[in-house]
């Protein structure tokens, strides 16, 4: 009898935190390396959100909190939803849990039983495939090309639904592509969704308040109120707050779902922590002057990195509406030799022989279910970006 479980040989590494690893091991060996891996803001966290962190711990809010969050949090999440959204839920309906990822695997694990299956829109989010077969389900797969944008259509998500269907989930911007529903666009994809009433929606809504130009956000709930009784509309504070480390993300839809996943959560993490969710109500119900900013410098950086790869000998660059990532295809470099004899055969070779040449590292497309392409987090200085894709047009140059 092995000692550990049969469930973790289902499951990949995060090519995302391997690569990051990768990087930070060559930097160690004195190594001149640019990480465009990790995805989360080079930004601090605002001064009045670690201020309310650091009133909370004075006051003596450092014990045990209700499994689904201060009573303040949930009242700040229902008047979020209502502000930003126009979504009514009350407080009873919302839960608090240990960062976004915590409240996807909650939904999961309340709600899959074995052959149940997700519709995952591909490329998607490295932790969904992993995170539904640790539960039990199935993934079932969706591809979303280039030439769509990245985004999921009508008719291929129509013939991916089957009785076994329990959820689709959505995630606009998306990570790994930053691509983002429009109204229109969201529509089509709810309008399928009101023909199948066993499909409920899990709508992953990270990165809504990094979008840009005049582009709108919109959730699915908000577009098609018909969805609402089967919908989780799941967002934190990661992304837009630069509150990666706090570890707060929170969710809201029908009560009896919430239970559910309130009584998983109470017999694994319990509440988080209490100091993180007195900071979360600060980030809600506080200024959002920072937003701005964070948003006009993302969108500089997501200017130059789109023009600088579009530029670049091989590359094809579509420019995404939101998060802080690009998804270009290295289709052409695909069979293309390096200086050093080695041919180019998918995307992994491309990005492996990049940091092996160059020091950049990024993460190959085929990690997100969809390439050849590799992603690019645009979250670091404008002069590290310039100097990276200088680098990656050296690169790509350099082929032959
Ligand atoms: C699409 C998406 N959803 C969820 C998360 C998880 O967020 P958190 O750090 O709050 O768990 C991430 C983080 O990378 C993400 O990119």
């Amino acid at each position: 009898m092995g000692f550990l479980s049969d469930a973790l040989s289902r499951i990949k590494p995060s090519a995302t935190i391997v690569i990051t690893q990768k990087a930070r091991d060559l930097k160690a060996q004195g190594r001149d390396v640019i990480s465009l891996s990790v995805g989360e803001p080079d930004f601090d966290t605002p001064d009045n959100i670690k201020e309310a962190a650091i009133a909370a711990i004075r006051r003596g809010e450092t014990k045990y909190t209700p499994v689904s969050g201060i009573v303040p949090l949930r009242e700040a999440i229902a008047r979020k939803f209502k502000r930003e959204n126009g979504l009514d839920y009350k407080p009873s309906q919302t839960i608090v849990s240990t960062g976004g990822k915590h409240v996807i695997y909650n939904a999961l694990l309340a709600t899959l039983n074995p052959g149940d299956e997700v519709i995952i829109p591909a490329p998607y989010w490295v932790s969904y495939p992993e995170m539904v077969v640790l539960c039990g389900g199935k993934p079932v797969f969706v591809d979303c090309t280039m030439e769509h944008n990245f985004k999921l259509q009508p008719e291929p998500l129509e013939r991916a639904i089957t009785p076994k269907t329990k959820w689709i989930i959505l995630n606009s911007p998306s990570n790994p592509t930053g691509a983002a529903y429009s109204r229109e666009e969201m529509k089509a994809i709810t309008d399928v969704l009101m023909r199948h009433p066993h499909v409920w929606v899990l709508t992953d809504d990270m990165y809504e308040h990094l979008t840009y130009g005049d582009f709108e956000f919109v959730t699915p709930a908000q577009v098609e109120p018909g969805l609402y009784d089967r919908t989780l509309t799941m967002n934190g504070v990661s992304k837009a707050y630069a509150m990666t480390g706090w570890r707060i993300g929170y969710a809201a839809g029908p009560e009896h779902l919430i239970k559910a996943m309130d009584f998983v959560q109470g017999q694994q993490t319990s509440g988080t922590s209490a100091i993180s969710q007195w900071a979360a109500v600060e980030a809600l119900d506080g200024p959002q002057d920072h937003l701005k900013v964070f948003r006009r410098a993302f969108e500089e950086r997501r200017d130059l990195v789109v023009s600088m790869l579009n530029q670049t000998k091989y590359l094809k660059c579509p420019m995404p509406e939101g998060a802080f990532y690009v998804y270009p295809s290295c289709a052409e470099a695909i069979g293309k030799t390096t200086p050093s004899g080695k041919v180019i055969e998918t995307d992994e070779d491309f990005v492996s022989e990049l940091l092996e040449a160059e020091g950049v590292a990024a993460v190959h497309g085929s990690s997100f279910g969809l390439g050849p392409n590799f992603r690019i987090s645009y979250a670091t200085s404008n002069a590290a970006l310039e100097d990276a894709c200088n680098r990656i047009q050296r690169f790509c140059g350099s082929l032959r």
